[in-house]
């Protein structure tokens, strides 16, 4: 009886914190192009975070403009390819999402 109603319990608490946290990406295609702004959206309170082959589960203000639970990228590179995701402070993660980037010029050049 005590055990059927504490999984109940934490069944609604995985369900619904894990429903809660949501990812939205500005343009919502997965597929940019090198020089193209990507602005990222968490819940409030929440940082976004990304893995590429630059840099794993960094944080928006390493890479981005940081703005409360937003995110701005004005200038995407190739190298900036990666999955993208939402963090909570105690951990708990958003859906992700993978982001392409490719070149939309050849060759072009990151200092530009
Ligand atoms: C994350 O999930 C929410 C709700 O299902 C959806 O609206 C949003 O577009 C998703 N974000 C991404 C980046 O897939
Ligand atoms: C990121 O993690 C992957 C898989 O663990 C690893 O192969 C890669 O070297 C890491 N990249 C960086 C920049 O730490
Ligand atoms: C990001 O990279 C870390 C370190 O390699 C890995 O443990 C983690 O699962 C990756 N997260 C995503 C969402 O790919």
């Amino acid at each position: 009886m005590k055990d059927t109603s504490l999984l109940l319990l934490l069944s609604v608490l995985f369900c619904c914190s894990t429903n809660s946290a949501r990812l939205t990406v500005t343009p919502s295609s997965s597929q940019v192009f090198a020089g193209e702004p990507v602005s990222l959206r968490c819940e409030d309170g929440w940082t976004v975070r990304r893995n590429t082959s630059i840099g794993n589960r960094t944080q928006c203000g390493d890479w981005g403009r940081s703005a409360g639970s937003s995110c701005t990228i004005d200038f995407m590179l190739p190298r900036e390819s990666g999955v993208y995701w939402c963090e909570s402070t105690e951990g708990s993660t958003s859906n992700t999402t993978t982001i392409t980037v490719s070149e939309s010029c050849p060759p072009c050049d990151e200092g530009r």
